[in-house]
């Protein structure tokens, strides 16, 4: 079940072109991968808690990986260690893990799940991280991932691993897909084997009641992306 929690902060620094944020919440919390949590703002003009996707969880801590987009990220990028932070979750679906070799491929900040899910699943897996540039990655954050899978890394530039979309290197072999990152990206993997994704939108009440996160899937069905989702079989969507 879902619940507030008035967590403290252990950790929030950079980490490449992202930051790596750890809550302890004082108590044991089962969550699942592509589970997400709402992180209220302390700010008088924000009135929308903002969703980050489980990172990483062990025992009382649950850590995420953010990119600063806007007013609420700059906050919480702000914030130091020992801050309290209300956080609301683990909130929405999650990825399957009945793969046993599974291609897990993340566009920028679309990564976060990712590590989590590598985490929980068996058998063989491997990474494939698009960025725009290579300095979005910082060397401590690849070697965690590499530690759990094999890992190619793509850039648009061409400045550190392979260049181009990370969409392009997408191997068919493997059983199936899980996928996070921007719309377009999600859009544009085209392959035979099934593809879980995680969408992004803006979430309001984070529990299914407001209906402010729907989505309409090619079947002209509505979903909800905080409550039906963030999970969903892509091929339903796209
Ligand atoms: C289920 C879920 C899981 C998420 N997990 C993560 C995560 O693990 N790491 C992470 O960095 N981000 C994640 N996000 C996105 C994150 O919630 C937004 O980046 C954040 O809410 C932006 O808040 P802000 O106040 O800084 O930006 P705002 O001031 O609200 O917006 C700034 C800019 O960012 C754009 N923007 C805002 N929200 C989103 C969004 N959801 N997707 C794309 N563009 C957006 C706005 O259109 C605007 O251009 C997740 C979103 C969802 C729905
Ligand atoms: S945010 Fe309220 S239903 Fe999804």
């Amino acid at each position: 079940m879902p619940k507030i929690y008035n967590g403290e902060i252990v950790e929030n620094r950079p980490i490449g072109g992202l930051f790596l944020l750890t809550v302890s919440i004082g108590e044991m919390v089962s969550v699942e991968p592509g589970q997400f949590f709402l992180i209220r703002i302390d700010r008088e003009d924000i009135i929308l808690r903002r969703a980050f996707s489980i990172f990483d969880a062990d025992r009382d801590k649950l850590s995420f990986l953010y990119r600063v987009v806007g007013k609420g990220t700059r906050w919480l990028s702000e914030r130091e260690v020992g801050y309290k932070l209300n956080i609301f979750g683990p909130l929405g679906n999650s990825f399957s893990l009945d793969s046993e070799r599974s291609l897990l491929v993340g566009g920028g900040s679309g990564m976060a799940p990712l590590y989590y899910l590598g985490k929980s699943l068996k058998g063989d897996i491997k990474f494939l991280l698009g960025a725009q540039t290579g300095s979005f990655w910082d060397r401590e954050l690849l070697l965690r991932y590499a530690e759990i899978g094999d890992l190619e890394i793509v850039t648009e530039d061409g400045s550190l691993g392979k260049r181009g979309l990370v969409t392009q290197y997408i191997d068919n072999s493997y059983k199936k897909i899980y996928a996070c990152g921007p719309i377009e990206m999600l859009k544009s993997i085209r392959v035979d084997i099934p593809v879980e994704g995680s969408l992004e939108t803006t979430i309001a009440c984070g529990f299914g009641a407001c209906r402010g996160c729907v989505i309409e899937t090619r079947g002209g069905e509505y979903r909800r992306v905080c409550k039906d989702g963030p999970v969903f079989n892509l091929k339903e969507i796209f």
